[in-house]
């Protein structure tokens, strides 16, 4: 089974090791979850589906604890409260991991059902997916620090894109999208389908921090006339004048996983929400891809990334996450995973610098709401 348990498991204690029990525990926002939850809940996923009903639970508190969003498992403690829990404390958390873990194993020992086989390759992916959110709500509980401190490197290389100029150009017609059965996917990516494009193109590179400051001087956050009604008011309301971890001294400055530091012009712009990306789109008098544009020119994941495609920034589509004709949710709990949530998000495609090795797919479709920001989200911009 691709990827293997223990070593899924073992990435996540690696991200969490730099880490303080008081870091663990914060939870810094609404939409972040402390380090803690993420290590219990993805252990409490592989509990709850994989082990099962013969299983006694090591803790029956834990569900209401660890339950993210299925209604099907029962009730759960509410997201935004998760940053009050400091018992059980991180000692217990690894604790319960390892509880897990051994049964787990055991079970891996004897003979798997297809369904359980199912379910383990689902729980693994889904802690893939965890890893990259401890990574994303870390750094922005280390950003409300004052003293800014950093998280260090992580635990796998980042894979710096390569500035390429220009477009690729596609011819437009009749393109197949979304997943061919080979080897994993979530239920979202499926089923594979027919789309007609327009010709059109796409950017062989990802936006730029320094083409972002010259949207900032040129009065992108300013000019109502560049944005979307709810984008303009999520600029007035929250008072948007740069990137989410932007700040302005002499020169503009970013704050990272490794600290605080100038922005550097040719890197590519990082945390945008899809309003801000749809804006800069307008303002160069381009767009934004839809998914099926994306897909249809994005390279495979293995043959280089010099473009950023899949290990520097998810890239904002201009297409509404919503299902594929077609589409019908997972049997079981587990078909809350991803329909449910198919209203009010925008889709972004390819993978970023936080996504761990081996997650990333040409057809897999993320999806966050428009005004979100602390993902590791930027723009490759696209034309007719
Ligand atoms: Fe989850």
């Amino acid at each position: 089974m691709e990827p293997a348990y223990c070593d899924v498991r073992a990435l996540t204690e690696q991200l969490a090791a730099p880490l303080s029990a008081e870091d663990q525990t914060v939870q810094s926002m609404p939409d972040t979850s402390p380090t803690k939850w993420h290590r219990a809940h993805t252990t409490w996923f592989f509990e709850t589906f994989v082990l099962g009903a013969d299983h006694v639970p090591y803790d029956p508190s834990f569900a209401f604890l660890f339950n993210s969003y299925y209604e099907a498992v029962g009730p759960r403690h509410a997201r935004p409260e998760r940053g009050v829990i400091t018992r059980p404390g991180v000692a217990e958390v690894t604790a319960y991991r390892e509880h897990v873990d051994a049964a787990v194993r055991s079970l891996l020992d004897g003979e798997l059902s297809p369904r359980t086989c199912e379910l383990l390759e689902l729980g693994l992916h889904h802690e893939q997916q965890h890893q990259e959110l401890i990574v994303m709500d870390i750094q922005h509980v280390l950003s409300r620090n004052p003293r800014q401190p950093a998280y260090g490197p992580l635990p796998w290389k980042p894979r710096m894109p390569v500035a390429l100029d220009g477009w690729i150009d596609h011819p437009g017609g009749v393109v197949a999208i979304g997943h061919d059965g080979r080897g994993f996917c979530y239920d979202n990516e499926r089923p594979r389908h027919d789309v007609l494009l327009r010709p059109f193109q796409v950017a062989r590179s990802l936006v730029t921090c320094g083409e972002w400051q010259a949207f900032i001087d040129d009065g992108g956050y300013r000019r109502s006339e560049l944005w979307m009604s709810d984008g303009w008011h999520s600029v007035q309301a929250l008072g948007w004048e740069a990137p989410e971890y932007w700040s302005r001294a002499d020169d503009w400055q970013r704050f990272g996983l490794a600290g605080s530091g100038p922005v550097e012009p040719a890197d590519p712009v990082l945390h945008v929400s899809w309003y801000e990306a749809d804006a800069f789109a307008r303002w160069r008098d381009a767009r934004l891809p839809t998914e099926a544009e994306w897909e249809a020119v994005a390279p495979p994941v293995d043959v280089g990334d010099d473009g950023g495609w899949y290990g520097t920034a998810w890239q904002w589509t201009a297409s509404p996450y919503t299902a594929y004709p077609g589409f019908r949710p997972a049997p079981g709990a587990v078909g809350e995973y991803n329909g449910k949530f198919m209203v009010n998000q925008q889709a972004l495609r390819g993978g970023s610098l936080a996504t761990p090795r081996g997650h990333t797919r040409r057809t897999y479709r993320n999806f966050f709401p428009p005004a979100s920001r602390w993902m590791f989200a930027g723009v490759r911009l696209a034309s007719d």
